[in-house]
C-alpha cells in the first residue's frame, strides 16, 4: 500500500526538505504551497531521483484551497498517512510596537492555519484509524524571548493545541508529534515581518536581539536535520511527544528543565543582553 504524506509550506526551507525526505522514504508526497509557481525546484529533484512528489496549491489562510487540496488527494489516493504542518512566518517587534492586526495575522497563519489543515484531514484519518500529525513548533514554543512575542505566542498556542490533541486523537489511532527546532538556516529570517517603528522606544533592544539572531541564523542548523528528525519520528512505532532539533534548542530546553524560573530568566538575560 502506498503511504501518503502532505507537507504545508513546501516552497522552501524545512517544508521543502521534509517533502523531499518523506518522498525518499517512499511516501507519495503532496508538497503543498500557496504559490505553485515555486514548485519547479522540488519537481526537478523529484524527476532526477524518481520520487513520487505532487505539487498542489494550499494556502493555510484560505479554507477553500485546503478543502480543494484534501479533496484532490482523497480522490487520487483515498488516504492520508502523514500531515506536516510547517507553513509559518516570523513576526518581529516588541509587544507595544505590534498592532492587534499584526498579531491576528501571525496567529492566522501560524496557529489557525494549522487548525484548519488538521480539521480538514481528521475525518479521513479517523475513518482509517491511523495517521500522524506533525506540528512544527519551535524552541520558541516552550521559552519566551523578547522582541518576538507575537511569533512566540503563536508557537506556545501550537504547543498547547498539540499536547491536547494527542489525548483526543490517540483513541482513533492518530498520533501527534511536536517538532521544536532551534535556529535553522532558512528563508524565515529574510522574509520576516518587522513591526518596529523608527521612533520606537524598543528600537535599540530590537536591533540588538535581532542582530544576534541573524548571526545565529547564518550558523544555524541545516533544514535537512529537521527533515531527518521528522522522518525518524514518523517512522517510530511509539514517537515521543516532543522532538527538539539543533544544539541550541537542546541547550535552551535542558537549561529550562534544570533551573528555577528566576534562575532561567537570569540565564536568558545574560545570553541576550550582556
Ligand atoms: N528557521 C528557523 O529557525 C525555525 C525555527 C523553529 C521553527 N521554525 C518553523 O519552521 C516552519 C518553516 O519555516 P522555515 O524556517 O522553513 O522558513 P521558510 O523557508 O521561510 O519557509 C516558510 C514556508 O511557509 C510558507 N508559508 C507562509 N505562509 C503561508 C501560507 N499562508 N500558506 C502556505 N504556506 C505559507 C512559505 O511559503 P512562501 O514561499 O509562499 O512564502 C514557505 O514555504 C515555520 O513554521 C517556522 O515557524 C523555523
Amino acid at each position: 500500500m502506498e503511504k501518503v504524506a502532505i507537507v504545508t509550506g513546501s516552497s522552501s526551507g524545512i517544508g521543502f526538505e521534509t517533502a523531499l525526505a518523506l518522498a525518499r522514504e517512499g511516501y507519495r508526497t503532496y508538497a503543498t504551497m500557496r504559490d505553485v509557481k515555486k514548485g519547479d525546484r522540488i519537481l526537478d529533484i523529484a524527476k532526477k531521483e524518481n520520487l513520487k512528489i505532487n505539487v498542489i496549491e494550499l494556502d493555510v489562510n484560505n479554507e477553500n484551497t485546503i478543502k480543494k487540496a484534501v479533496e484532490c488527494i482523497i480522490s487520487e489516493k483515498k488516504r492520508i498517512d502523514v500531515l506536516v504542518n510547517n507553513a509559518g512566518y516570523f513576526l518581529v517587534g516588541c509587544l507595544e510596537d505590534l498592532t492587534i492586526s499584526d498579531l491576528k495575522d501571525q496567529f492566522e497563519t501560524n496557529f489557525f492555519g494549522v487548525v484548519r489543515t488538521i480539521q480538514a484531514v481528521l475525518p479521513t484519518m479517523r475513518s482509517q484509524k491511523s495517521g500522524t500529525i506533525v506540528n512544527i513548533s519551535s524552541v520558541a514554543g516552550r521559552i519566551g524571548f523578547p522582541v518576538t512575542p507575537g511569533y512566540i505566542s503563536s508557537k506556545f498556542a501550537l504547543e498547547g493545541l498539540s499536547e491536547s490533541m494527542r489525548y483526543e486523537l490517540f483513541p482513533f489511532g492518530i498520533r501527534t508529534i511536536i517538532i521544536e527546532p532551534g535556529v535553522i538556516k532558512t528563508n524565515l529570517f529574510s522574509t520576516l515581518k518587522k513591526a518596529t517603528k523608527a521612533e520606537s522606544p524598543y528600537k535599540d533592544m530590537t536591533e540588538k536581539v535581532m542582530k544576534g539572531l541573524l548571526m545565529m541564523s547564518e550558523m544555524g542548523t541545516p533544514p535537512q536535520e529537521v527533515a531527518k528528525t521528522i522522518v525518524k519520528a514518523v517512522s517510530s512505532e511509539n514517537p515521543l511527544p516532543r522532538h527538539p532539533v539543533g544544539n541550541d534548542a537542546i541547550m535552551f530546553l535542558e537549561a529550562k528543565k534544570d533551573k528555577t524560573d528566576m534562575e532561567f530568566e537570569n540565564y536568558i538575560k545574560k545570553e541576550l543582553f550582556s
